[in-house]
């Protein structure tokens, strides 16, 4: 590197060293995290992406007289021997702590404004101000971690499924709308006007475009783009590790999906997974979590108390029999609530959806109740049968419909297994769910929709209720999660006709409709599909996991808001009126 009429290669970074370079000269670039001036002696710290280093500088020497003018954040490189600090000076904290350069030549690269907020990690700024100058922000040691982490997650992926003889192959971002089931991403043509291109909501289609075309085992580290409300795990643009395979089953997308992440962890975090990922059903999922991503770090499961209260003459209870609906509980084990804390359950099961929440605490002395005036000993009996309820347990019940039992106790499990502070931060909780409803019914449409998307095959002997029940029919669908989390989705795509023109009925669509949606995907199926299917894993959510983050944010190198803006850049914003005349658009006040 050529600066001014000097010549400077940098020999090492920063973190790099230790006591073992001592009497070795050296040459390090980077940025000023502090500086000491001690009677003249300059202690400078020195940051690049690996560490920090400590520089001492004698000001007395005419040559480095420049270093007075050192700032935070300034970018200088020096030159100087590494050696031993004295006795008493060394630093335990630092990485490099034993050893401090002893510096002979320096010079300034380029100056900085005083940042509007100081480089640590136990950085006390706003979200916005770092997101603001996410450049800035990007330097801290902790945000650095976790961009080197990904990268090695990214690699460890691509050596395996490259080992496990995939290809990785693009597919376009400007495309046709993608059946994700989320708002699309439009941009304009200005060749064509009056049409629009959709951002994919996920590669889908055209992976399965790719095993016509006979590419067996792809996969891709492809960007997605969803307009649809944020979330703690949700970004309006965010990373898949697609996959897809031909002349497969459920069982052999699983492994490799499974070994895949068996690799990573015992690549990036050393950590031997052995155990096969457990199965379970979705049906059960709902009904033992109240989720269809059960985080199973914790107990607290849901258990159907219907029939304990079948003759009951309690109108909540009876309402909810009544009308084919379910009452289940939670029961938390040694617990006490104060009355404001049972409150303020009830109205987050309210929040999520419940009429109320009904309590009932097993004492010594027999039991306290929200309801206790409608309860018949015969009732509390059997209730502490089928809860084993033991003096001292609190139980939570919910009456209401199957959906909204699950909804509000789901989230109230959560709630609890939080705040009882019951969550082994310590596991790894994976788990398939499997057996997902093909549709779901969408009360406000008033019809069936996809509940994955309108390729997803069904399951053989559910064929036969396509037209007829759509509700009960089950899809060759399964999803990964981790600790409460879905990292990844996928299913068997169908590739029979017949079956696929079913499923169109079955959605309501006509095969006009259906044409003029997919009718380049339909027509390709025509034409010698392999029977085949894939997973695609959230990898910004995947990594967030892997570093118990708990924003997605922290793992994207520029994120956007919940507002689906970056702060940084200004985007998105307003254009030309020129570049929208020549895109046909006028805005309407
Ligand atoms: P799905 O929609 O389930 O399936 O997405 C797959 C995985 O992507 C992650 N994910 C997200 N991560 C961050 N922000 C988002 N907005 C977001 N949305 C989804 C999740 C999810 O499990 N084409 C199918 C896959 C297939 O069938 O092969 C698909 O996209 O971790």
């Amino acid at each position: 590197m050529r600066i001014s009429d000097k010549t400077w290669k940098r020999s090492h970074m920063c973190g790099q060293l230790n006591a073992g370079n001592c009497g070795q000269e050296v040459i390090l670039a980077g940025w000023v995290q502090k500086k000491r001036n001690l009677g003249g002696l300059l202690f400078v710290d020195l940051r690049d992406r690996t560490g920090i280093i400590q520089l001492t500088i004698d000001l007395s020497k005419s040559d480095l007289a420049v270093a007075e003018k050192i700032r935070s954040e300034y970018v200088v490189i020096a030159r100087g021997l590494v050696r031993l600090r004295p006795e008493g000076q060394q630093n335990p904290t630092m990485g490099t702590g034993e050893i401090e350069i002893d510096i002979t030549e320096i010079e300034i690269l380029s100056t900085a404004q005083t940042p509007p907020f100081y480089i640590v990690d136990d950085v006390n700024a706003e979200e916005s101000l770092r997101l603001k100058y996410r450049y800035l922000d990007l330097r801290r040691p902790e945000i650095q971690k976790a961009m080197i982490f990904r990268h090695r997650v990214a690699k460890a992926i691509r050596d395996y499924l490259d080992g496990a003889g995939f290809l990785e192959i693009e597919t376009p971002i400007l495309t046709r709308s993608t059946p994700e089931g989320a708002r699309d991403y439009l941009v304009p043509s200005r060749v064509n006007k009056g049409t629009f291109y959709a951002l994919p909501q996920s590669p889908q289609i055209f992976k399965q475009l790719l095993m016509v075309g006979g590419y067996d085992r792809y996969f891709q580290l492809a960007r997605c783009f969803r307009d649809e409300d944020l979330r703690a795990d949700r970004q309006p643009e965010f990373t898949q590790i697609d996959i897809e395979m031909s002349f497969i089953d459920e069982e052999d997308v699983r492994q490799v999906a499974e070994s895949m992440v068996k690799f990573v962890f015992s690549n990036i975090l050393d950590i031997k997974l052995k155990d096969d990922f457990p199965l379970i059903s979705y049906q059960t999922a709902i009904d033992k979590y109240g989720s269809d991503k059960p985080d199973t770090r914790f107990g607290l499961e849901l258990e159907d108390v219907t029939s304990v209260f079948s003759a009951s003459e309690f109108r909540v209870f009876k309402d909810t029999i009544d009308s084919g609906g379910v009452i289940r509980s939670i029961t938390v084990p040694q617990q006490s609530f104060s009355r404001k804390e049972l409150d303020n359950y009830t109205n987050y099961a309210k929040k999520h959806g419940a009429k109320g929440l009904i309590w009932v605490a097993y004492t010594e002395q027999g039991i306290r109740s929200s309801i206790a005036k409608f309860l018949t000993e015969a009732e509390i009996q059997d209730l502490a049968q089928k809860t084993q309820a033991q003096p001292g347990d609190v139980i939570f019940i919910v009456s209401a419909d199957r959906k909204t039992v699950a909804k509000s106790l789901g989230a109230l499990r959560l709630k609890l297994g939080q705040d009882l502070e019951l969550i082994d931060r310590s596991k790894w909780a994976f788990l398939w769910v499997v057996d997902f409803p093909l549709f779901e019914y969408d009360a406000e449409q008033q019809r069936f929709t996809a509940s994955h998307h309108p390729f997803t095959m069904p399951q053989e002997e559910d064929i036969a209720k396509l037209v007829s029940n759509p509700g009960e029919v089950r899809a060759k669908a399964y999803d990964l999660v981790l600790n409460g989390v879905e990292i990844g989705g996928g299913s068997i795509r169908i590739h029979d006709q017949v079956v696929q023109q079913q499923m169109f009925q079955a959605l309501g669509f006509t095969e006009e409709e259906a044409w003029n949606k997919f009718g380049f995907f339909i027509e390709a199926l025509q034409y010698g599909t392999p029977p085949h299917g894939g997973i695609a894993f959230g990898l910004d959510r995947l990594i967030m996991e892997m570093l118990r983050l708990s924003n997605i944010r922290d793992v994207i190198a520029f994120p956007k808001t919940t507002s689906a803006s970056s702060l940084m850049s200004g985007a998105p914003g307003p254009v030309a009126k020129q570049q929208l005349a020549e895109l046909n658009i006028e805005l309407s006040e």
